[in-house]
This record gives structure tokens, C-alpha cells and sequence, in this order.
């Protein structure tokens, strides 16, 4: 017989089919057994009744605790009630691995519990959801900039020098090289790469030593940075914005259950249309201020500054013309009024803080080396990137969108950690 997954009962509701799995739960009449299976596509209910199979099935099901491994044979019904509509009438049951003692129950657990279970954990139905909306994330990512006409060009993990400032960097031992650097964002090299394709994205791991413990801060993400060449902070941010509402609309068609499984209140996210507010840092400063932020101009914004920002629109705002002093060294200043840059973010609504960072790139060799030198970094380390203001040099400019940040946004729910299989914070590597 076939095996048919979970996710593909629809097409076949009437069969007789085998599905592989595991035991999520079951509860028992002395005569009916009600098992949820879930086999890594979805959650389905296998009902075995006593008298309608052989006495080794029934046995089976009694003697399989939670996380049991197995295989069964039914019929597919559908069912409205059920948990994702479908139901199995059970004409076959087999252990494969019976286990008892499954360290995850359905009770409470704390979270420093299940982060020490994490290898487990992921196979309950809200992380399971959960990780199927970030695949959802990715996949419409990737499709919304090749259909823009995006190369996809993947840069180093390794590198010489910092690209995000000299704090948050991770070193490694390279050899007789010295110390090389886990990436911070692979944004230095997508402009070489944008100066031959024209416009360019990479989408990788990236890396910063955070010693901040916050809810929106891991050590290691997954990043997608756009670079276009001929482009200004305008059509960088354009980009962004369609990137967004494109990748909030797969989800809502192709994640309906895992987003119910969340109880996300979809109409939040029904809502993130185009055009995106913009608001100039200035702005921006006034409004928290207004709201009794104790956060002065000059300064970057807290995560409850994000919050008091965001609260004020119903869709992502893009607060731009950060004050170059807080910026990157790579920013090109405003060219009207040097004192800003052509930076900006993309603060998520309902308080999820800032899901992108991007702007203009400094298009002059000169002005470049003379940051370099401000900001004390290593001119022999970015000879390589001064180069590409010597060679052609084109106004440019490209973003960086956090996934584990738009996947919490999109999930609505409270922390980073739970968006990645296998999170890295400042206090856990293990598992
Ligand atoms: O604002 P950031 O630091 O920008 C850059 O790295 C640019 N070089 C990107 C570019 O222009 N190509 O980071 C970009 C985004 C943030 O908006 C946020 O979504 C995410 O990366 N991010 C983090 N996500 C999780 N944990 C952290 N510690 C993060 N730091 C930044
Ligand atoms: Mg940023």
C-alpha cells in the first residue's frame, strides 16, 4: 500500500492508505482508542475500534506511549470537526518504536525545559507550526526577487573585517591569516557582486556576538540582503515593501492552519498593504518623545521606542535619515544635509520592532577611506571595497530583512528563539 501523507488526505478521502508516523496523543474508551498521529506533514486523528481490527492492532495502540513510532493502515474520512478536517478509521496499526515517558507531556513546561529539549520540542504542533511558517517565509522570499529579476550570489561566512561594527563580532582562528570573523551580514561583498549582476541577493546564516538578552536578539540568523546597483534609498526601501506584503500574503494563503494552531489574529496581518508610511528620524524622535521616551535625538530607539513608533500605524513605518554618527560607516550622507544619512528601517506593527535594516551606499572612494579612518577599521582589510568605488563606481543601495524577526512578527508571538530549529543565544548552545 501507499503511503500517503497527512497533508495529501483531501486527495484521498474514501482510501484505504498507510501512513508513518508518531503518536502525539491518544485517549481511550474500552472499546475505541482515539489516536492523533502526526507524521511531519500534519495532525490527524486515527480512530481504532475494537472489534474492527485484529486483536495485534489493538494491542498495539494500548501498549504505545506518547512519541511512539508506527505505521497504519485506514480509511480516509472526512470530518469538519477534526483537527485539520480529516479523519482515519483504522483497519491496521503496527509499533515500530514503543516508548513511554516522552520528557514533553501536554502540561505546562517552563521554557528553559524545553529549550534543553529543544531536539524535541520541535516536534509539538505550535513549533512544528511554527517552522512551517518560516519555510513559507523563505520560499516566498526567494520567489518574490527572482521573479524581480534578483541573482541569488552567496557571500562568505569567514571574513577579514567587521561589516556591522567592531562589538558583536564573532572571532575565529584562521590558520597563519590570524583571526578571521564570522560574518555580520554579507552586505559588503552583495556590492561587489550587484557592480557585475546589477542586482544581487544573498540569504545566509549571519552572526553577532549580542551580549543584549532580549526576546529580539540571537547570535545567529538568517538574513536576506538585497543590493541593487542605480538604485537610491528609495527603490531599495520600494523593494523591501514589496517583498513584505508579498511574503505576508503567502503565508495568510498556505499557512491557514499553523497560523490558526498560533491563534494568530489574522486580520493584523490581512491589514499590511502598500504604500508603507515613512517617517523621518526627526520625526520619529518628536513622536516617542511626545509619548514620554526619555530617548534623546541623536540616539538610536529602544525596542519599547519601536513599539510607541509602530503603535501609531496599522502596517510596517519606514523611519529613514538616521543621523549619520549612528550608523554604519557605509552610509552616504543625505547629500542634503550631511548630518543625516540615507538609512532607513522597517519597524513591524504590534510592537515587533525592526524586521529591516538598509539604505544607500557611500558611492566615493575618498569619502569612504575617510570613514574608514573615523570609525578606526582596517584600511587593508576594505582595500578590496574601496576598489569598487575606484572601478566604476554607481549610486547603490540594498536592505537587510531579518527571518527569525519576520517570522515572529508574522507568527505573533513573543520571542525569537522559538522561530529557528535550533536556536543560538547568549546563554545556550547545547542542543
Ligand atoms: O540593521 P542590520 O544590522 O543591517 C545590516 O546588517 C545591513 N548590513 C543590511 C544590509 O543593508 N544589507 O540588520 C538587518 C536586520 C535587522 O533589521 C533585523 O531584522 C535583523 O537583521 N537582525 C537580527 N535578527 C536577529 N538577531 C539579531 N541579533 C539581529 N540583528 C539584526
Ligand atoms: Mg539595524
Amino acid at each position: 500500500m501507499k503511503t500517503v501523507r497527512i497533508a495529501d488526505f483531501k486527495a484521498h478521502v474514501g482510501e484505504e492508505v498507510l501512513v508513518q508516523g508518531w503518536l502525539h496523543n491518544k485517549r481511550s474508551s474500552g472499546k475505541l482508542q482515539f489516536l492523533i498521529v502526526r507524521d511531519g506533514s500534519g495532525f490527524a486523528q486515527a480512530v481504532v475500534a475494537k472489534a474492527g481490527v485484529p486483536p495485534e492492532a489493538w494491542e498495539a495502540g494500548d501498549a504505545m506511549g506518547q512519541e511512539s513510532s508506527l505505521e497504519l493502515t485506514g480509511k480516509v474520512k472526512e470530518d469538519k470537526r477534526a483537527p485539520g478536517g480529516f479523519e482515519v478509521e483504522v483497519t491496521g496499526l503496527k509499533a515500530i518504536h514503543v516508548t513511554h515517558d516522552f520528557p514533553i507531556t501536554p502540561k505546562e513546561h517552563g521554557t528553559a525545559f524545553l529549550m534543553e529539549n529543544r531536539h524535541l520540542w520541535l516536534r509539538s504542533q505550535r513549533q512544528h507550526a511554527i517552522l512551517r511558517i518560516r519555510h513559507a517565509v523563505v520560499k516566498a522570499t526567494r520567489d518574490f526577487l527572482d521573479d524581480q529579476g534578483l541573482t541569488l550570489v552567496d557571500t562568505p561566512i569567514f571574513t577579514p573585517a567587521a561589516c556591522e561594527g567592531t562589538t558583536t563580532l564573532f572571532g575565529v582562528p584562521y590558520f597563519d591569516e590570524g583571526t578571521a570573523y564570522l560574518t555580520q551580514s554579507g552586505q559588503l561583498y552583495n556590492e561587489a557582486n550587484a557592480a557585475a549582476h546589477g542586482k544581487v541577493y544573498c540569504f545566509g546564516p549571519t552572526f553577532r556576538a549580542e551580549k543584549s538578552k532580549t526576546r529580539r536578539h540571537l547570535t545567529e540568523f538568517w538574513m536576506v540582503e538585497p543590493e541593487l546597483a542605480f538604485a537610491h534609498l528609495e527603490d531599495a526601501l520600494k523593494l523591501a515593501e514589496g517583498l513584505i506584503c508579498s511574503v505576508v500574503r503567502r503565508v495568510l494563503e498556505t499557512r491557514k492552519e499553523e497560523l490558526k494552531t498560533l491563534e494568530r489574529d489574522v486580520a493584523q496581518l490581512e491589514k499590511i498593504q502598500s504604500p508603507f508610511p515613512w517617517l523621518h528620524y526627526d520625526d520619529a524622535i518628536k513622536l516617542i518623545q511626545s509619548k514620554g521616551s526619555q530617548t534623546q535625538w541623536g540616539s538610536d530607539f529602544g525596542g519599547t521606542d519601536e513599539t510607541v513608533i509602530a503603535q501609531a500605524y496599522d502596517r510596517p513605518v519606514v523611519v529613514h535619515r538616521f543621523p549619520s554618527a549612528i550608523k554604519a560607516f557605509y552610509m552616504e550622507p543625505d547629500p542634503d544635509n550631511p548630518v543625516y544619512s540615507l538609512s532607513a528601517d522597517i519597524l513591524a506593527p504590534e510592537g515587533y520592532g525592526e524586521i529591516v535594516g538598509g539604505g544607500e551606499r557611500m558611492s566615493s572612494a575618498e569619502s569612504l577611506l575617510a570613514r574608514i579612518h573615523e570609525h578606526d577599521l582596517p584600511e587593508e582589510a576594505f582595500r578590496w571595497y574601496i576598489d569598487l568605488r575606484r572601478f566604476g563606481s554607481v549610486p547603490h543601495a540594498g536592505f537587510g530583512m531579518g527571518i527569525e524577526r519576520v517570522v515572529t512578527w508574522i507568527c505573533g508571538i513573543d520571542h525569537l528563539r522559538e522561530t529557528s530549529a535550533f536556536p543560538r543565544t547568549l546563554y545556550r548552545i547545547y542542543p
